[in-house]
């Protein structure tokens, strides 16, 4: 009786298939998720996942602990949750076919969603893109780099350098805007530099920087990165 006893065995060390949850928390955090070459971004570069995100990291994305029991998502503007996933897939990973309900990635990332959705209903988050832009007071410098290495230092690498910058594509900041004045006289580089962080690629700009909501992001701290970069 040798194949019931190797049977056993192979089912012990685990060669069965990964669990879905599993496999989807792999993927939660890979980048390759997206077909394309040129996206280095996963969901996790954007969303903590914990109940109270950590306090030394600013997400542009909400913490998704229990996304999957929130009634609707992107503040009301998406009504299925695969729909919201697929916002962000082909938006900023540069994904070119959003996700199919039937894709064994949907299904997976799915599951992990829900192993991260303890209860059984939660109330939907706010997410208030801020349109029209005005100036913002400036803040603490010290604040100002803390921000910075919360929110910005994962993509755009070092201040000035840009060294380990998650991608080429992601410019040294805050020398970009020293183009400002040419490309649109007369605005203040600081103005436009808020147009970028609270607009990402909506409004008809940029690729695939995300956006900071208010929520995301405080005017405050805001102010405070805007004297720490000199703008
Ligand atoms: C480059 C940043 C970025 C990446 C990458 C990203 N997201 Fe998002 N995501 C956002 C932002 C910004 C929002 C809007 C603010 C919010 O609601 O979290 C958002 C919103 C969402 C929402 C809606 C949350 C709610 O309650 O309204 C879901 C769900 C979501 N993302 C899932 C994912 C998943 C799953 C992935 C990976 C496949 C992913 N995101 C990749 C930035 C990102
Ligand atoms: C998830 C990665 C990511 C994060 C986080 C991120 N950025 Fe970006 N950012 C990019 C990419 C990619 C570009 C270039 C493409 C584009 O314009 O969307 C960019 C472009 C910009 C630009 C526009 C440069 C130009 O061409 O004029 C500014 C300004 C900027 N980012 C500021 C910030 C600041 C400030 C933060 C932190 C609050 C931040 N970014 C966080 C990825 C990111």
């Amino acid at each position: 009786m040798r194949w019931p006893w190797l049977g056993a065995v192979l089912l012990a060390v685990g060669c069965g298939p990964v669990p879905a949850a599993e496999y989807g928390e792999e993927l939660f955090s890979d980048p390759k998720l997206s077909g394309s070459q040129y996206n280095t971004f996963s969901c996790a570069t954007c969303h903590a996942t914990t109940a109270t995100p950590p306090k030394d990291e600013v997400y542009a994305g909400l913490s998704l602990y229990n996304v999957a029991s929130r009634p609707h998502w992107w503040g009301g503007y998406e009504t299925r949750l695969l729909d919201a996933v697929n916002f962000c897939y082909t938006a900023f990973m540069r994904g070119v076919t959003p996700l199919a309900p039937d894709d064994p990635r949907s299904r997976a990332l799915y599951e992990y969603l829900v192993r991260i959705s303890p209860d059984e209903t939660a109330p939907a988050q706010p997410f208030t893109l801020i349109k029209d832009i005005t100036d913002v007071p400036r803040g603490n410098a010290r604040r100002g780099a803390d921000v910075y290495e919360a929110a910005c230092r994962e993509c755009h690498g070092e201040a000035h350098t840009g060294k380990g910058r998650l991608t080429q594509l992601a410019p040294v900041l805050p020398e970009v805007s020293q183009e400002y004045g040419s490309l649109f006289p007369g605005v203040a580089p600081g103005l436009i530099f808020i147009e970028k962080v609270r607009h990402g690629r909506f409004f008809g700009v940029g690729g695939n920087m995300p956006p900071y909501s208010r929520e995301s992001l405080s005017d405050e701290d805001l102010g405070a990165l805007l004297t720490h970069l000199g703008l």
